[in-house]
This record gives C-alpha cells, structure tokens and sequence, in this order.
C-alpha cells in the first residue's frame, strides 16, 4: 500500500497546472450512455475514480478508449444496464449511471451505494425524483431497480435539499422523457453547468443549468458531441493553500478563478495575497502564520465541503481561534485526529470544529481516511517539523492526478514510497 514520504519546511515556488475535474468528469462519462453515437471528452483526469467510471461503462457494454489524450465513448451496444455492487462499493458516483440508462433503455438496476468515512450518502433524493418522472422504483437484496417501460415523462421536480449528483442524475434522465421536466432547488455547482453544457450539444434542451431552477425540454434521441470538461476547483483551492501554507509563492494555472472566489476571499482575509494571473490562473502568496478566520461550508457559490479539510490544516498553525462548521456532510472531520497527531490543537462540538492555532506542527506517521482528508494531511505535512509518513494514499489517487509530482515540481520534499 504506497506511502508519501514528506519532509516539512519548504516554500513552493512556481507554476502548479490544474488538471479537469473528476467531479465534471463523470456525469460527462456518464452522460455517453444517453447516445448510440461517439461522444468525445478532453481534459478528463487520469484518476482511480476515473478509471472505476470507465471500467462500469465497458461493463454495461459501451466501448471506451483513450485516443491522443481524449476519451471516446461509443454506448451504441448496451448489453447489461447495470452497476454491479464491486463497483459500487468503490466509488458511490456510479448512481450516476442510474438516470441515463433509466432514459436509454428503459430500466437501470444500481448497487445501493455503502456509506463511505465521510457520511450515510444515501441516494433516496435521486430515487424520488427518478419516480416523479414515471420509473418504477424496487430495491431488493442491496440493488435498487428503476424500470420505466413505456419510457420517462417530464415532471415537476423539487428536491428536499440540493444534491449535486442527485441534479445531475435526474438531468440525464429529463433530457430523454416526454415532455417538459422542472427541476427547483437544484444544485448550482460548476459541475452540474457543465454537464447542461454536454447535454446541450448532444441535442438536449436545457436552461438554467448553474441556477436553482433548471428547465429541461425532452427530446427523442441525443447524438454524439465533443466536449471538454472544467478545470478541477477543489484541486484548484488545494493549490492556492499549499502555496499559503507553506509561505511560498505559486501561481495555479488552468483554473477558473471564479469557481475558487469564497475560498480566495477567505485566504485573503486571513492574510494570504491573492491575485488574477491571467485569465485562468491564480498566484498566492503568504509570508506569514495566518489570521484565524472562521468558515461554515455551503452548497456552490458557498465555501466547499470538499476544500473543508484543507483549509483547516492551514488554521491549525494560524494566529487565534477559528470556528470550521461543516453544514454538507455528517461526518466530515475524520481528518482532525490525524492533524492532532501532528501537534494540531483542535476540538469537535458536532457540526462544529474549534482550532486553536498553534506555532508550528510536527511531522508523525498519519493515515488518510477519504480523499480531501488526505489532502490535509499533505498541506500539514509540508509544513511541520520534521518527516511524515502519510499511509493509505489511494485514498488521494481517487481524484489528485500526479499530486506529488506536482508539489515536487514547485519544491516540496515528497516522494511516494511502497
Ligand atoms: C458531490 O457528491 C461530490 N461528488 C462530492 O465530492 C461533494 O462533496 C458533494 O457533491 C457536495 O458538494 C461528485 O460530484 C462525484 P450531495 P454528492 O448529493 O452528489 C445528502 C469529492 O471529494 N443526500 O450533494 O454525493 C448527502 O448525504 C466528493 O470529490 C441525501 O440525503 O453529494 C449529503 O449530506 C466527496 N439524499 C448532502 O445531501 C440523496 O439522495 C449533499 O450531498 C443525496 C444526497
């Protein structure tokens, strides 16, 4: 099981490229099943959550290739409209899968996904709304069934709180139902506008994608386009704070600089410079602990569950207290105990972590529990004392594209170990 191997105390200087975003990547992949012609997708991130979307495509029987950087999907042959428990149980964002083979073939039969280390993640919002569009909804031994014969209607959709896959499931399944589909309280984060995007080209009609209102007009059948995906935000902001932390001077290039604007306003105002380097690319500069500023995560345009944990590495060596209030997921703070290792002073009250800014961390063996958490760990490693040993770094392999050799590039003392 591959380690990072970190020595704290160098200031990163230079360039750090963003790759697409894995969170666009797939319902875009997943969007491929909604046409019996090629769709072609650039930018798409060479991450283990990438590859598990792709080996469920070839499962359900599309054929999926990489040619010259860019993946081609041909979903022409659909032979088993299904995503089997494996799969499911290493990446909950095959439900994406659910919507779009619902509205091509006229039944979906998905793993109920497990939870996962940073909450219940159930998909009950999806299930709903996929029945007010006309499928008949089952769920036996672990698998949920949505079957709709005679095809999907449109419908009036209003989902009891934002979900962004749950959006971006019920949008592939609208783009092929008969008639007009509203959905209200939808979810407005990048991601889901891209897809709309996607969609759009593949013939779809849809307005308002981006909005907490979307308006879908179903159409008989999608062709094949060729799309290129967002740059990955999250991956973005995990840049702009490792620049920060660690007193450096980076510019992350290839970004959207809009996508990351309530996490760049809260660096600045805890003391970090932040500027516009061009069109897509940010430069952060920090010569100093920074202030404690508070942050509550919000669904998009808020501040971003999934840069929660980054963050708050940053505030364990800030200058006073700051209040992290994770509103999103239930359990979200899997990475404090691990910072505590390292000197961190932090304290949980429920939805709410209290973190006492300290000098300096230390370097300490760690473990990663999910993806972002792991993320943390390297922003604090590279910042305290001495080495650190991060275990279970798969966990980061599911959507950080090359990290350590990007952080190397720019200065930091890591290198994977076996
Ligand atoms: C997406 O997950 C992202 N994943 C997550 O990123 C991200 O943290 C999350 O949105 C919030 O921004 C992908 O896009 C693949 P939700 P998703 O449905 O869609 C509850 C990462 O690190 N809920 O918006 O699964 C749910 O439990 C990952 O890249 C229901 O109760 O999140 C959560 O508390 C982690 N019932 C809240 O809603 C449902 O049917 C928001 O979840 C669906 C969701």
């Amino acid at each position: 099981m591959d380690k990072f191997k970190i020595v704290g105390g160098a200031s990163l200087h230079g360039e750090l490229p963003v790759s697409g975003s894995k969170n666009s990547a797939l319902p875009a992949l997943a969007a491929a099943l909604l046409t019996d012609e090629p769709v072609i997708l650039h930018g798409i991130p060479r991450v283990k959550d990438i590859a598990t979307m792709e080996s469920l495509l070839v499962h359900i029987g599309a054929a999926v290739e990489l040619q010259n950087g860019a993946v081609h999907v041909d979903a022409r042959n659909l032979e088993r409209p299904e995503a089997p428990y494996e799969v499911v149980k290493t990446m909950r964002a095959s439900s994406l899968v659910l919507g779009p083979l619902a509205a091509r073939t006229g039944r979906a039969r998905v793993s109920m996904p497990g939870g996962c280390a940073i909450g219940a993640r159930p998909i009950n919002l999806h299930l709903s709304a996929l029945e007010q569009l006309g499928a008949t909804i089952e769920q036996t031994h672990g698998y949920v069934e949505a079957v709709a014969p005679g095809g999907l209607r449109g419908g009036n959709i209003h989902f009891d709180r934002i979900t962004v896959t749950g959006t971006e499931d019920l949008l592939m399944a609208a783009v092929l139902a008969r008639g007009e589909t509203i959905i209200r309280n939808a979810a407005r984060e990048p991601e889901v506008k891209d897809l709309a995007e996607l969609l759009n080209k593949m013939g779809a009609k849809i307005e308002g994608a981006g909005t907490s209102i979307i308006r879908v007009t179903g159409v008989e059948r999608l062709h094949g386009a060729e799309h290129t995906i967002i740059p990955d935000r999250i991956e973005a902001g995990t840049f702009l704070l490792a620049g920060a932390i660690t007193n450096g001077d980076v510019t992350v290039t290839g970004c959207n600089p809009e996508h990351v604007a309530a996490l760049t306003i809260k660096m600045t105002q805890a003391g970090a410079e932040i500027e516009n380097a061009g069109a897509n690319a940010l430069r952060a500069r920090c010569c100093r602990r920074p202030r404690a500023v508070d942050v509550t995560t919000e669904e998009y345009p808020g501040f971003a569950t999934d840069l929660q944990a980054q963050y708050m590495a940053w505030m364990t060596i800030a200058q006073g207290i700051s209040f992290v209030t994770e509103t999103i997921f239930e359990n979200r703070f899997m990475h404090t105990q691990e910072l505590a290792r390292m000197g961190a002073n932090i304290r949980i009250e429920g939805r709410q972590a209290i973190v006492a800014g300290e000098d300096c961390l230390t370097g300490a063996q760690v473990i990663a529990s999910d993806l972002r958490a792991s993320a943390s760990l390297v922003l604090a490693a590279m910042v305290a004392k001495g080495e650190t040993i991060i275990d279970r770094v798969y966990h980061m392999d599911r959507g950080y594209e090359r990290i350590e050799e990007k952080l190397a590039a720019v200065g930091a003392d890591i290198e994977r170990i076996r």
